[in-house]
């Protein structure tokens, strides 16, 4: 049995770097491209294991190129594969991302493929039941989600949901998450407040902690963090970097958060750590290929 359990999906990144991210309508020369392992779930899955964590990544694959890409990359990396549905239906899915080399900042469109079609009825979830930690994200059917949080909760897990790419939520959903984890971007979805700055961000907390949700913590980029519990409120500035490609920063943040968490680390030791990974990871290109490791770290 693994501590952490992430489900979630994998999507072959395809990642164009330029001047500028296109706007609509526009073509653009770009400088070079790159084709390695993202999606949400993969990337924290790995950023998780790069740090010596034991991890179980639930998750669905085309019986194509790409699937095999995951399956290599995931091994590679020491990852429990044995929970990952091969489709013979769907393919691996993909993404499409452009990034501004002189910001690192991105665009991001998923074609989830395979796991778009994941059913309840397909996932073992005794892997879950074992962990001490249940990690996922927005990018599997929201039906799945949900079951496999409650499953979680049953078995007395802490529940890591980062809720992204942003969409509406049930109220099921804030009953049975521990932390909420969304960049500023979708906490304003959730929040309603636009955030510009740390009086924003613990406005925008402070209303979500209000919808039944016992911690967030909003990660705000280059102005760093804020976590909050209603009570406790801890705002960290971003770590000193030169950023290149920030693809997966949230990633980075949320396995290594979720790493520190499951060794029963006191709160703001777990958030000085996550901001530290998530900074490094955008000194790299790519996303899960991104993720640092112990080495890297101390
Ligand atoms: O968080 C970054 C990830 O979001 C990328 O790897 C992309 O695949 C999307 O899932």
């Amino acid at each position: 049995m693994k501590d952490i359990t992430i489900l979630g999906i994998f999507v072959a990144d395809i990642s164009f770097s330029g001047d500028k991210i296109p706007i609509t309508g526009e073509t653009i020369l770009g400088d070079s491209y790159n084709i390695g392992p993202g999606g949400k779930g993969c990337n924290q899955a790995i950023a998780i294991s790069r740090l010596g964590g034991k991890v179980s990544f639930i998750s669905k694959l085309g019986d194509d190129e790409y699937g095999k890409l995951a399956i290599k990359s995931l091994e590679k990396d020491n990852i429990d594969t044995s929970n990952i549905i091969i489709s013979k239906i769907d393919k691996t899915g993909v993404a499409g991302i452009h990034i501004d080399k002189n910001t690192g900042k991105n665009a991001i469109t998923v074609i989830r493929g395979a796991p778009s079609n994941l059913t309840i009825e397909e996932i073992d979830t005794n892997i879950i039941k074992g962990s001490k930690i249940f990690l996922t994200q927005l990018e599997v059917p929201l039906d799945v989600t949900l079951h496999c949080l409650k499953i979680a909760k049953e078995n007395d897990l802490i529940n890591i949901l980062n809720p992204a790419p942003a969409c509406k939520l049930s109220d099921d959903f804030f009953n049975l998450v521990d932390y909420f984890t969304p960049n500023e971007t979708e906490a304003e979805f959730y929040s309603g407040i636009r955030i510009k700055n740390e009086n924003d961000a613990k406005e925008s907390a402070r209303k979500i902690v209000k919808m039944g949700i016992k911690n967030v913590i909003i990660t705000l980029g280059e102005k760093g963090l804020l976590y909050s519990n209603g009570k406790e409120e801890i705002y960290i500035k971003a770590s000193q970097v030169k950023a290149i490609d920030t693809t997966g920063a949230g990633d980075a943040f949320n396995g290594s958060f979720s790493l520190a968490l499951s060794q029963g680390k006191k709160i703001k030791e777990c958030l000085d750590l996550a901001n530290k990974v998530a900074g490094l990871s955008t000194t790299k290109l790519g996303a899960g290929d991104s993720m640092p490791t112990l080495k890297d770290i101390f």
